[in-house]
């Protein structure tokens, strides 16, 4: 086992007033002292989202990063494993020339959500590291959910409060992605109902947990709920809660689940390269 460390000198800098740091000080390829993980995980707390620029990571030491959060994901969309690590899901828009294919790799990643809310046991964490970068477009947005909740006025918290949402895979791939899901992989996501107001389980804070995979609402007539689900979706996003990332090769963003959505900008398939590899960290337990 390797005795490298990194993280002595680890510095935070804020990126916008509401969500969003920069790390710097540390070497992500090597293995993190528990101290030094501690302050990474305190500012991922505190800032949702984690900015880590000119890092060099091979795919064993992104997963190694990843499992000081937690166990990864192995994403039911097993197209895009990884082949040696499958706990990295391979965003790439290149074909097998390794030219712009002009197809988006996993167009329901252009919408709001946040990963993994379509299965019972959700994730803490997403990170994802560029290996290649568009000169345009092609940026990860995310947006702070307390921020979200708060700006919400009385009466509608008061609605919310108590609801609970029904989220499925399937719902949100037959809407955003011409592949739909196989017999086996539907097998393996059953609608799940979450609440829409989420406590992080670190911090007590009340957050907003909805997004793209957010089909209904329990209790509610199908419809109303849509309608309800829709309008939520679309309030709570705004700039001023919102980091966007644009690009460059080697770096790497973390963000929390538990209390952020997230989306990727358009960008030109035809013209642009964009590789990303992503991998997520599943909470410790299922949901309510
Ligand atoms: C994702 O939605 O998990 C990926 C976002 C991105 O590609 O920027």
């Amino acid at each position: 086992m390797s005795t490298r460390k990194s993280g002595a000198s680890l510095t935070v800098r804020p990126l916008t007033p509401s969500v969003g740091a920069e790390i710097s000080g540390v070497d992500l390829a090597e293995d993190l002292s528990e101290d030094v993980f501690q302050q990474i995980y305190d500012a991922f707390l505190r800032y949702v989202v984690l900015v880590f620029r000119d890092q060099d990571i091979p795919p064993e030491r992104q997963v190694a990063f990843g499992r000081c959060f937690g166990e990864p994901q192995l994403h039911v969309l097993n197209q895009f494993h990884d082949s040696e690590h499958p706990e990295l899901y391979l965003l790439s828009n290149l074909d097998e020339n390794g030219e712009p294919s002009g197809a988006h790799p996993d167009p329901g990643t252009v919408y709001w959500h946040t990963d993994g809310s379509w299965t019972k046991r959700r994730t803490i964490a997403t990170m994802l590291y560029a290996i290649e970068a568009p000169r345009k477009g092609g940026e990860t947005h995310v947006a702070n959910m307390y921020e979200a909740y708060q700006s919400l006025d009385e009466p509608m918290r008061r609605r919310v409060d108590p609801l609970v949402a029904v989220h499925s895979l399937n719902f949100s791939r037959q809407r955003r992605d011409p592949t739909p899901l196989t017999e086996d992989q539907l097998r393996q996501v059953p609608p799940v109902e979450h609440a829409i107001v989420r406590r992080h389980p670190d911090t007590g804070r009340p957050a907003i947990y909805l997004g793209d995979h957010a089909e209904s609402v329990v209790g509610m007539d199908y419809d109303e709920g849509r309608v309800l689900v829709d309008e939520l979706n679309e309030t709570i996003i705004r700039p001023e809660f919102e980091y966007r990332h644009q690009w460059k090769p080697r770096e790497l963003i973390v963000w929390d689940n538990r209390c952020s959505l997230h989306r990727s900008s358009p960008y030109d398939t035809a013209t642009e390269r964009r590789v990303v590899r992503r991998l997520t960290v599943l909470d410790a337990e299922p949901g309510s």
